[in-house]
């Protein structure tokens, strides 16, 4: 979408929360719908998705804008001992900060001076690792030059809990939603 900078007074959203989950297959009724209107392939469009699980086709290299929490997992992710987390799962998580920091970007500029922008995430766990993604967008945000004006966080129940697989590892049960509120300073 294109936004003119400093047009859009407020920012509601809830972004994919980094947990694997493919919205062209979970839309694929809605989709099946709109497939006459559509400019892309669905295949395409599975690829431009934020938390796509398609490996990019681009090499994608760690940006210092993403801030020390980013790095530091996805530092941690790459050394784990588990299949394919140097390859296939490094790779897709690398492209999931790059969009999101692509996109964060967008927001803070589309912004008004004054405007706010309200972010609905969660946390999550590659194998034993700790997804912090709420402490993960604030440093992105701060970066590019928005400011926390209030977070509020709920722990809540996790679907991946009902997976068998999960107990592999050792974790906390359930997930921390958080409501993160930004504020784009006005010009002095
Ligand atoms: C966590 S869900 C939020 C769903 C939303 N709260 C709702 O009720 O429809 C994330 C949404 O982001 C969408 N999404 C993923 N990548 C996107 C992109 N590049 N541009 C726009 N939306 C995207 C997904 O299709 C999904 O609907």
């Amino acid at each position: 979408m294109t936004l003119a900078q400093s047009s859009i007074d407020f920012v509601l959203t809830s972004p994919p929360y980094c947990t694997r989950i493919d919205y062209t297959a979970a839309t694929r009724v809605e989709l099946a719908v709109l497939g006459p209107l559509l400019k892309v392939r669905p295949r395409e469009l599975g690829r431009q998705m934020i938390g796509s699980v398609q490996v990019p086709n681009d090499v994608i290299e760690i940006n210092e804008s993403w801030g020390p929490s980013c790095a530091s997992f996805l530092a941690a992710l790459k050394r784990h001992r588990s299949k394919a987390s140097a390859g296939y799962y490094y790779k897709t998580h690398l492209d999931y900060f790059d969009k999101m920091a692509r996109s964060l970007d967008r927001v803070s500029k589309a912004l008004k001076p004054g405007g706010q922008a309200v972010f609905v995430i969660h946390d999550s766990y590659y194998k034993d690792i700790h997804n912090d993604l709420p402490t993960i967008l604030e440093e992105m945000r701060t970066r590019q030059g928005l400011y926390l004006s209030g977070r509020q966080d709920f722990h809540l129940r996790s679907m991946s809990d009902i997976n068998p697989g999960r107990k592999t590892y050792m974790r906390p049960p359930g997930a921390t939603k958080s409501v993160l509120c930004f504020l784009k300073p006005r010009l002095s």
